[in-house]
């Protein structure tokens, strides 16, 4: 079982920004990542559209062998999580909005999360917020369309711009400190966001905890892979596998696969 890869999936390929904190903290490990971005985004989808998918996605990366599943996208985990532990019989791995340091951390006492309508309307989100940052102005904003014009190859688009700079207005008008990106898509967006935010806005997101969070799950569950010198990386898309393999850059290979 511990040679067998981690499994990690998106609505698309945002969260590849995950896979890339899991790979550089567990290189010996072989990972497969699954990109759904037929069905990217999930963000305005219901929570049970949202568990079917996640259901198939879980089941295509088990038929494949994976020993543990990362679900690196928020909205997936915020809604759909709960039932993939209580269902399947590996660990999971979810990724949520890093409320608590912003919370704890704040000196302004205002925070920005940035994330998409399926987590900004969760159970579990609202849970979260109300335990860490009751007490704090949290500015919400759905970031609606961002992931859109990711995996359409758009990230770097006049469009884009125009789109951050509304949604953090808000933002930079209640005098936030702290940003949270909670869509794994969003890293991607750093660069831009620097130049729209004032310099004492500090942005973070969940993505070196993911991987912290599972080597220790590997190492509580005896699955960590000590024997590989090198790992085997896989990348499958539903959709157009130019977009995925411009932000991994040309060391992978990235295959289509209709999932
Ligand atoms: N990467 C997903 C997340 O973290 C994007 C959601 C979407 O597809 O709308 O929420």
């Amino acid at each position: 079982m511990n040679k067998q890869p981690i499994g990690i999936f998106d609505s698309g390929v945002g969260g590849t920004s995950i896979w890339k904190e899991i790979h550089k903290l567990l290189p010996n490990e072989h990972t497969m990542y699954l990109a759904d971005s037929a069905n990217a985004p999930y963000g305005p989808k219901g929570k049970e559209i949202i568990t079917n998918l996640c259901i198939k996605n879980t089941e295509l990366l088990l038929d494949k062998g994976c020993k543990l599943i990362v679900v690196a996208c928020n909205t997936a985990t915020t809604n759909a999580i709960d039932y993939l532990r209580a269902n399947y019989p590996v660990p999971f791995i979810g990724i949520e909005p890093a409320i608590k340091p912003a919370a704890l951390q704040t000196q302004t006492n205002a925070i920005g999360i940035l994330a998409t309508y399926g987590t900004l309307s969760s159970e579990l989100f609202s849970k979260t917020s109300g335990k860490f940052a009751a007490n704090i102005n949290v500015i919400e904003q759905d970031g609606d369309g961002i992931v859109d014009l990711i995996e359409s190859g758009n990230l770097y688009s006049e469009e884009m711009t125009a789109l951050l700079k509304k949604y953090l207005t808000p933002m930079i008008s209640a005098n936030i400190d702290y940003l949270v990106l909670g869509c794994s898509h969003y890293p991607y967006l750093i660069p831009i966001l620097k130049n729209i935010l004032p310099q004492k806005v500090k942005i973070i997101d969940s993505g070196e905890a993911v991987a912290r969070q599972t080597k220790a799950i590997l190492e509580q569950n005896g699955l960590l892979n000590t024997e590989s010198k090198s790992s085997e990386i896989e990348f499958f898309t539903n959709g157009n596998p130019e977009v995925l393999s411009n932000l991994l850059g040309t060391d992978f290979n990235v295959t289509y696969l209709g999932f």
